[in-house]
């Protein structure tokens, strides 16, 4: 992919800052792959933030579609949302509308909308996004889909004798699922590798956690927002930001300084430990400052687990945020070159589901995540705002070893669009 002879003006020889304003005028994505590849091939000690043009390239966006969202595991929701036969979720993963439905044999699959008759989206009828059926019948001819995605009836087809001898193999495309500790990811590459050998490394930070336990309790479902996604990915991996943008907020809770910056190694996934200040703390155990709590914690946890909150998350678009009482996952898709749509879920461990009062938790918690989410959700809109700018420094700028995922994921994202391993 890459090719050579591209001037871009904003790295000279050994990696120092200059004016970045070419990144605008050349526009090209092979010369944005070589700023990439370069940038990602730096030490840690030298990391840069990529150029505006990264957040704003529709060819590169189009080959993000192809080399990520169409190859990677992408988590669609939880287990527990779709138990029993008939339930099912729906999901748009870079364009594709999926659904996700639990069998008759209990098995959850992953099928294709589209209905093979006209095209029609097989849910076009359905408001909510989670729901339970039958079947499905597709609301345009009525063609009736089983929950494997084959056609199991189609009214007045009889005559035509493609449909007669075609009929058995009419069906609903479907996709590879994987269950990974109650969560369902789906990939829509039918030779994906395995998704749990990748995270196996992964236990070892948050086996404690039980997360095949917990239960979604709320969602937070957030407005399309006008920015590029990853942007949003960047955003939700580092601590840096609290002191800044949540300076009223997460600040006082878990400052930026006292957050643990990852030092993980892993291709496919991320960890930051976010701890508890000594002023917001509701005690000390061992030196560490135990967290404020609005359910009892899940049991078997350390002192230093209940101090933290143990950010980690799977590339290229979903954290959890492991709590001792609470636990948050979000998740990120983009819907357009600079925009994405983001969901924000809370789950408690199943020994806190029947308490009589856990929805008025539920409910002062879910103020709470609006107001952080707010935060971010106008950052990410002001930054994109910004990066249509023509004089403006637009190279980006020097990473803190707070934002070591950002570093973290250029590597990442120079092996899945280019092909280098760093
Ligand atoms: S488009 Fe679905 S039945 Fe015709
Ligand atoms: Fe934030």
């Amino acid at each position: 992919v890459l090719t050579g002879g591209h001037e871009r003006g904003h790295v000279n020889g050994n990696g120092s800052l200059t004016n970045g304003a070419a990144a605008q005028s050349d526009g090209g994505v092979e010369a944005l792959l070589q700023t990439l590849v370069e940038r990602a091939s730096r030490p840690l000690e030298e990391a840069q933030a990529m150029p505006a043009e990264f957040f704003t390239n529709e060819a590169l966006y189009e080959l993000e579609l192809e080399r990520v969202f169409h190859k990677e595991w992408l988590c669609v929701g939880r287990q527990e949302e779709i138990k029993e036969p008939g339930s099912w979720l729906t999901a748009n993963i870079a364009g594709e509308p999926v659904v996700v439905v639990r069998g008759d044999d209990g098995t959850i699959r992953a099928l294709s909308r589209v209905c093979p008759h006209r095209f029609m989206d097989v849910l076009a009828e359905e408001k909510a996004d989670r729901g339970k059926c039958e079947g499905f019948v597709c609301p345009y001819h009525s063609w009736a889909f089983d929950f494997e995605g084959k056609l199991s009836g189609a009214p007045l087809m009889s005559r035509n004798s493609l449909y007669e001898r075609e009929k058995d193999s009419i069906h609903l495309p479907s996709f590879k699922v994987e269950l990974w500790k109650g969560f369902i990811f789906v990939n829509l590459d039918k030779d994906a590798e395995p998704l749990a050998p990748r995270l196996a490394d992964m236990d070892e930070l948050i086996g404690q956690y039980r997360l095949e336990e917990w239960h979604l309790v709320d969602r937070v479902d957030w407005p399309e927002s006008p920015s590029n996604w990853k942007l949003c990915m960047d955003n939700s991996r580092e601590n840096y930001h609290s002191q800044g943008l949540h300076r009223k907020t997460v600040e006082f809770l878990w400052p930026s300084h006292m957050a643990g910056a990852d030092t993980t190694e892993s291709r496919y996934w991320y960890a930051q430990h976010m701890h508890c200040s000594p002023e917001a703390a509701i005690g000390e155990e061992d030196g560490h400052y135990l967290n404020p709590l609005v359910l009892p914690p899940l049991d078997g946890l350390s002192a230093f687990d209940r101090s933290q909150y143990l950010l980690a998350g799977v590339y290229p678009s979903m954290f959890v945020a492991a709590g001792p009482d609470l636990l948050f996952y979000a998740t990120w898709r983009p819907t357009g070159p600079t925009s994405h749509k983001f969901e924000l879920q809370v789950c408690v461990h199943e020994s806190n589901l029947d308490r009589p009062d856990l929805d008025k938790i539920v409910a002062e918690n879910h103020e709470w995540l609006v107001e952080i989410q707010s935060e971010d959700a106008w950052a990410l809109t002001a930054v994109q705002e910004m990066l249509n700018s023509r004089k403006g420094a637009l190279d980006g700028g020097p990473l803190s070893y707070l934002e070591r995922p950002i570093w973290q994921f250029q590597r990442y994202m120079a092996e899945k669009l280019v092909g280098v391993e760093l």
